[in-house]
């Protein structure tokens, strides 16, 4: 471990460098940069317009109630914050090369998405950079290895999966924030750090970057219009909203911790994001006619069942034998889910 002065506070306090994982991701630049801006200059206009407004550039700043120690959080506390830190951290950085590396590759052959893309890697530089300030108030530092960009494998991704699964992305993380805050305003005793009073800014900056997604769809008939686009669409919204609803298994310390309910908080949390996003995608989710959440707790049943066969002392055979009823159940969930219409 390296250990690297921290300068933030007017303490001498010792950070110690903690790892973060980024994902690096791209995709298909020739047909994003296809994207016929002109027939749809309105929607490009305005979300690029509330972009290069800025609105929250004033509000990232880190007034006195960062002034203090946070040693007085510790144990199991201090882990869950930290890891949400570090998690958060990631992803900020992940989006600001992303949309650094788009701006720059898009810089020739379309102007409107570069812009978008350059504008929208502010806010995640900035959205980093006051995390890696949170982390260092719990003498952490994470280390930039990544930035060197010979140290990155990425991934790419069919067009249509980047596009649907940012998008996806940028609409869940405003939610996931202006749940929190507004959780918090109402129930200030459990406000345990001053960077939640910063998620109400946080959310509207994804938003707009939803905003400027949207915009990319619309343009994109292949991902707007059709048949295939519908089926494409209702296949992510149920692979996004899956992954979404099982996180609520493994943060439920976190959540308990802001006195919220897990499971209460990611259902919400989906049937907010299904609403919002009515206006962007050829179709979206008919989350009761589906029973999505009831479904989904079977396959969560089935898969606690197979952890339980692993942590047997049986032979490898047997546990698969034992296992495959389970897989079963879960792909016929999956496929029930899949066939039946669903769609609003
Ligand atoms: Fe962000
Ligand atoms: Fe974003």
């Amino acid at each position: 471990m390296e250990y690297v002065e921290n300068t933030q506070s007017n303490t001498e306090v010792l950070a110690k460098e903690t790892l973060i994982f980024p994902g690096f991701y791209t995709t298909n630049i020739g047909k994003l940069s296809s994207t016929d801006t002109s027939s749809f200059q309105g929607v490009f206009t305005t979300a690029i317009t509330n972009l290069k407004n800025d609105y929250t550039k004033d509000k990232y700043i880190r007034d006195e109630r960062f002034d203090q120690s946070w040693d007085h959080i510790q144990g199991e506390a201090r882990e869950l914050i930290v890891k949400l830190l570090e998690m958060y951290c990631a992803a900020e950085y992940s989006g600001f090369l992303l949309y650094k590396e788009l701006s720059h590759e898009l810089k020739e052959t379309n102007s409107v998405l570069s812009d978008g893309f350059s504008l929208m890697s502010r806010d995640e530089a900035r959205h980093a950079s006051f995390l890696n300030k949170a982390l260092l108030d719990f003498h952490l530092k994470p280390g930039l290895g990544f930035l060197k960009k010979e140290h990155r494998k990425y991934i790419f991704l069919p067009f249509s999966w980047f596009i649907y699964s940012t998008y996806l992305s940028e609409r869940i993380s405003s939610c996931y924030y202006i749940t929190i805050f507004e959780h918090l305003e109402s129930h200030p005793e459990y406000s345990i750090y001053p960077l939640f009073s910063f998620y109400k800014s946080w959310s509207e900056d994804e938003n707009r970057h939803g905003d400027f997604f949207g915009a990319v769809i619309k343009s994109q008939l292949q991902l707007s219009n059709g048949l295939k686009a519908r089926l494409v669409c209702k296949f992510f919204l149920l692979l996004i909203f899956s992954m979404t609803y099982f996180k609520h298994k493994s943060n439920y310390k976190l959540l308990a911790l802001l006195g919220l309910d897990a499971r209460e908080y990611y259902v919400s949390t989906i049937r907010k994001v299904n609403n919002s996003i009515r206006k962007d995608l050829p179709v979206v989710i008919d989350l009761e006619e589906l029973q999505l959440f009831e479904e989904l707790d079977i396959c969560l049943l089935h898969i606690s069942e197979n952890e339980k066969i692993n942590i047997s002392n049986q032979n490898t055979l047997l546990k698969l034998i034992r296992k495959i009823p389970h897989y079963s159940t879960i792909l016929l969930v999956i496929l029930r889910l899949l066939i039946r219409s669903g769609t609003a």
